[in-house]
């Protein structure tokens, strides 16, 4: 059986495809492979691990034969899940080992963008740092605020119990359920999407993109907001609305940003947020540790076993492919 992986994952999941006797090709050119050129490429394999590929129903009707479609993340907005459904591929992802690392990864936007640590470091590196004003350049502490968390699930959880014991933060959220191992945790609260606007210091978003929350943040959303507010997103950057955070951000609408993830991504060098004192962005690197990337390449893996020898993906976005009646 043979193995297409789009791009260079860490050993552990290699070697375990190795160990399962599969042979596999790992694409190695630093370009993302999309398209024609994507099925072109498929078409010899059995199974493909899918390095942020986007698998649109034209690549599945394309590439029907294939047994699995691993991914190497936990969110699949980049593939046609109900395509994938109609023709009985399943597809497989890596939920919850990157729950710790992404939350890690919204802290430090969160404390870079209350303290303007990247716009600070880049005064420094353009020779500006000069005589020093105890008015200037000032940050908002972090200390006893308030945690507003939408979607709080896994990764919120994480973000939470941080702010929690970093900084005695309260910590309201906006769910369709209850999250009751948080409420008992940390004494969350769960609240209307409007009253966590309203009563947030901190908001971060930690939902997937789904067509209920694409341009869920935008300039109504931001107008709610209190003028001291930082807002957080790691999740998606379809989320939130590019243009009206820059320009909630000018006009002091709100205080700060920290993305992870923009829209569209690489985000362009000349980007305005890119300059602004309170905003911290970083090149979507929330799951990028070596334990992190590793265990994904590891779920990964698995699942393309199980998919080869047609047993069930342990991992699978799915499972209504096991239903025999579709
Ligand atoms: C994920 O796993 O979904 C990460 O955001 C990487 O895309």
């Amino acid at each position: 059986m043979r193995v297409f992986v789009s791009n260079i994952i860490p050993q552990p999941g290699i070697r375990l495809l190795e160990e399962a006797g599969l042979e596999i090709t790992e694409w190695t050119e630093k370009r993302k492979l999309a398209g024609q050129e994507l099925i072109d490429i498929c078409q010899q394999y059995d199974a493909f691990l899918c390095v942020s590929n986007t698998v649109d129903a034209p690549f599945l009707e394309a590439c029907k034969h294939l047994k699995v479609i691993a991914l190497h993340s936990v969110g699949y907005d980049n593939v046609d899940v109900a395509a994938a459904t109609r023709l009985k591929i399943p597809i497989g992802n890596t939920p919850d080992v990157l729950s710790e690392s992404t939350a890690e990864t919204a802290f430090l936007l969160m404390i870079s963008s209350a303290r303007k640590a990247f716009y600070l470091h880049k005064k420094i590196l353009n020779g500006q740092w000069g005589f020093t004003e105890p008015t200037a350049d000032l940050g908002i502490s972090l200390q006893g605020k308030t945690l507003g968390i939408y979607g709080l699930g896994k990764i919120g959880y994480e973000l939470a119990k941080k702010c929690v014991a970093a900084y005695d933060m309260k910590v309201i959220y906006h769910n369709r359920h209850r999250n009751e191992e948080a409420e008992k945790a940390f004494g969350a609260v769960k609240v209307s999407f409007e009253e966590l606007l309203q009563q947030s210091d901190v908001l971060s978003v930690h939902t997937a993109l789904t067509s209920e929350t694409k341009g869920k943040f935008n300039k109504a959303a931001f107008n709610l907001m209190k003028p001291s507010a930082i807002f957080i997103n790691t999740a998606r950057g379809g989320i939130h609305n590019e243009g009206d955070l820059i320009e909630a951000l000018q006009n002091e609408t709100i205080w700060g940003a920290g993305l992870d993830v923009t829209n569209p991504e690489p985000m362009h060098a000349d980007n305005p947020l890119l300059q602004m004192p309170s905003v911290a962005v970083l090149p979507h690197i929330g799951s990028a540790t070596v334990e992190t990337r590793s265990a994904m390449a590891i779920l990964a893996a698995r699942n393309i076993i199980a998919g080869v020898k047609g047993e069930r993906l342990p991992n699978i976005v799915n499972p209504e492919v096991y239903n025999s009646s579709l």
